[in-house]
């Protein structure tokens, strides 16, 4: 761009290689990333004070230019542009790319970093490809350090697009013994795809550790801190994960006010952006059991939705805690964890994989198991496990019978424990609706028979909607026995 310098003449500033729109955490720590790793990159906020005081405390240092003109913005970057959008899913998402494309030529790329739902980024991408403009949708996770130091990215959308950002992808993504944790899953939505389901993952997760937590406060009255130490011990076994690191770490952080570790004094009103919730409908819509996922958006939305009964108390009159501290089966705790995040997994990769061939984005979940082992909120020894089982596989393999294969001589082992645990929980009227959902899940996928037959005859009985035998081919249909006459 031309700059006016000293006696009035006019010079060329070299461009920017990406600008990033939006100056929320996120759009900040990702320029940030951008900068460090030796790029230009210009950046732009609707409210300029945003801008302003972004490159003052932290931009300014990194060479980052900051715009208070959206044509400025726009002209400041190198060709063909290269734009990251990082604002609020949903409307916003379309404001600022009608906003942007006006000023846009063919071959600039757009691409949007937000928890987009994977349908409106196949809508995007429909509309923008025929103006030749690139779309990604990149999914991206890690939170705010994750996208400073290098989060896991999942993309998606144009191919062209993806090319041109493939280098700058590669350098300020996580990296995994080396190996970057970015992937390109397809045409449209494909990267948001993967990125809703991770979240539904993260839901499961999450909940199954705090139900964890529960359990050992309330059977066994272990204090918060003694629970966070389990945990650290946890992490540095099978365990292992960023989220076990995390809940250990938020339970021995002390509210520096009252001496108090903080989670104790936090609200138990879990609060959701929506895309636990996508992942459910995405799975219910895909024909796909994802019990575990779906219990998980469910417990998130009793805890805020309880208030409004005024029931509490009227069944749980227990006094807790109801075994001692002695007592205390930390092994318990250990082996239904495990259980709950390789089933978690399981059933997060069993809807990719349906999606991948049903929304035809053609994808392998092996490849979204690669670029979860660094970066992102997932991340675990587990899901590298995982990885190793499903990358020698025949891609067209369903993930749900060779990780459940590779892990079942331990599931045996350690079911016995996630029973107890149940039946502890249960009996002491502690909800644990997670890692139900997960036995209940294993128990029905691995039965030689269920009682689903009797659904079939119930439908057949009241709706003439026939069923399949066991004994003949064919569909068949009953009158039960009875005379329907008008
Ligand atoms: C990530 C996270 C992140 C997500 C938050 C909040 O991968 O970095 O998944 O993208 O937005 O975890 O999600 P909820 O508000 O729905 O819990």
């Amino acid at each position: 761009m031309l700059q006016k310098i000293r006696g009035g003449k006019k010079r060329e500033m070299p461009r920017s290689d990406v600008g990033v729109f939006g100056l929320g955490v996120m759009g900040e720590s990702i320029a940030l990333n951008i900068a460090r790793n030796g790029y230009g990159v210009s950046v732009y906020n609707r409210t300029p004070e945003k801008t302003r005081k972004f490159i003052s405390e932290r931009g300014a240092a990194r060479g980052i230019q900051g715009y208070y003109d959206l044509t400025e913005f726009i002209r400041s970057i190198a060709r063909p542009r290269k734009i990251i959008i990082f604002v609020k899913a949903g409307s916003p998402v379309d404001e600022v790319i009608s906003l942007l494309t006006s000023q846009l030529e063919r071959g600039d790329v757009l691409i949007d970093c937000g928890n987009s739902h994977f349908r409106d980024s196949d809508r995007r991408y429909k509309i923008l490809s025929p103006q030749g403009i690139h779309f990604l949708g990149i999914g991206v996770s890690g939170g705010e350090e994750g996208a400073l130091k290098g989060p896991s990215m999942m993309a998606g959308g144009s191919a062209e697009g993806y090319s041109e950002m493939r280098e700058i992808l590669d350098k300020i993504s996580a990296k995994y013994e080396g190996s970057p944790c970015v992937a390109y899953f397809g045409e449209g939505g494909a990267g948001h795809f993967v990125k809703i389901i991770h979240n539904g993952i993260e839901y499961s997760i999450m909940q199954s550790i705090a139900e964890a937590y529960q359990f050992l406060s309330l059977v066994y009255g272990l204090g918060t801190e003694a629970i966070g130490e389990i945990f650290d011990e946890f992490n540095r076994g099978e365990l292992s994960s960023f989220l076990m690191e995390a809940a250990s770490r938020v339970l021995l952080f002390k509210d520096e006010e009252t001496g108090t570790p903080l989670v104790e004094l936090i609200l138990d009103e879990a609060e959701q952006k929506g895309t636990g919730l996508w992942t459910s409908q995405a799975a219910m819509e895909l024909g796909v059991p994802a019990p575990s996922i779906e219990e998980a958006v469910i417990a998130r939305l009793i805890s805020t939705r309880r208030k409004i009964y005024s029931v509490t108390g009227l069944l749980n009159g227990k006094n807790y805690p109801t075994a001692s501290e002695k007592e205390a089966d930390i092994e318990l705790v250990r082996d239904t964890l495990k259980l709950c995040f390789i089933t978690s997994y399981i059933q997060g990769l069993d809807i990719l994989h349906e999606g991948s061939s049903t929304l035809r984005y053609g994808f392998d979940v092996a490849e979204a198991a690669r670029v979860w082992r660094a970066g992102c909120i997932i991340r675990s020894r587990i899901i590298h496990e995982i990885y190793l089982i499903l990358r020698d596989r025949n891609p067209s393999a369903s993930p749900v019978n060779e990780v459940l294969k590779h892990y079942s001589e331990n599931i045996k082992t350690n079911i016995s424990s996630t029973i107890k645990y149940i039946q502890l929980s249960l009996s002491n009227m502690i909800p644990v609706p997670v890692t139900c959902s997960i036995l209940n899940y294993l128990y029905s996928i691995t039965r030689k028979r269920l009682p689903a037959n009797l659904i079939q005859a119930l439908r057949d009985y009241f709706g003439a909607h026939t069923f399949r035998r066991i004994d003949k081919e064919g569909q068949f249909h009953s009158n039960w026995g009875r005379i329907i006459s008008d």
